[in-house]
């Protein structure tokens, strides 16, 4: 179906029209791990999983929104007959700090009792949020429950995190876009994960 003349308008008057695009936007920073390096690495975990789960294809859980780039990328590098699932939740705070309190906004669609679960998140940062989905989830009575997370800071003890994939490692103080990971929403669509320099820093 084709959309009206006025819809294939570009808009010209909202002040998203005055924003840059994300490759020229000045609180986009240095380039900290490329589209090249993510796709390597997406490949080698994708194949890992492969392997440890040949015998029990997993369900997928994505953590929107900021893992569902990665979610995307990583089923297509698993060789498994896997399934897929959502599920929000929201931390209320500032552009680039959380605020301590996490809330179920969106809940999965399917049942997980037996299920072999893997969870999807984009970063575990002071790992509260991975704290709170672990639980829920859990208590939901899979039959196991692992963690895989594109970025972990240097400073989280993923062992006793219980991750058990982790994509990349990012320093404590860098904050960083892109690859589905956003400030304020914007810069989820950068095809690299960049630091983040703008307001709110
Ligand atoms: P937590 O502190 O581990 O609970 O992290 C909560 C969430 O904060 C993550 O899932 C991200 O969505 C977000 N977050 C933490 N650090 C960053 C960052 O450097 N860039 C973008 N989002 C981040």
């Amino acid at each position: 179906m084709t959309g009206t003349p006025e819809g294939n308008r570009p808009a010209t008057s909202s002040s998203a029209a005055a924003l840059p695009p994300p490759s020229a936007d000045p609180n986009i920073g240095p380039t900290l791990i490329s589209a090249e390096q993510i796709a390597e690495r997406v490949s080698q975990l994708g194949a890992e999983i492969t392997r440890r789960y040949a015998d029990r294809p997993p369900l997928l859980v994505g953590v929107l929104r900021g893992s569902l780039v990665f979610l995307t990328d990583l089923m297509r590098a698993i060789d498994l007959p896997l399934t897929i699932d959502f599920i929000a939740v929201s931390s209320y705070g500032s552009a680039t700090r959380t605020s301590g309190v996490v809330r179920l906004v969106k809940d999965l669609e399917q049942d997980l009792g037996g299920r072999d679960v893997i969870l999807v998140e984009d970063i575990v940062d002071t790992g509260l949020t991975l704290r709170y989905l672990r639980k829920n989830l859990a208590a939901r009575g899979p039959a196991s429950l692992e963690v895989c997370t594109l970025l972990a800071r240097r400073s989280v003890d993923v062992a006793a995190q219980d991750v058990t994939f982790v994509g990349f490692e990012i320093d404590d103080d860098a904050f960083v876009v892109g690859y589905g990971l956003d400030a304020n929403q914007r810069y989820r669509n950068l095809g690299h994960i960049a630091a983040y320099v703008g307001p709110g820093q």
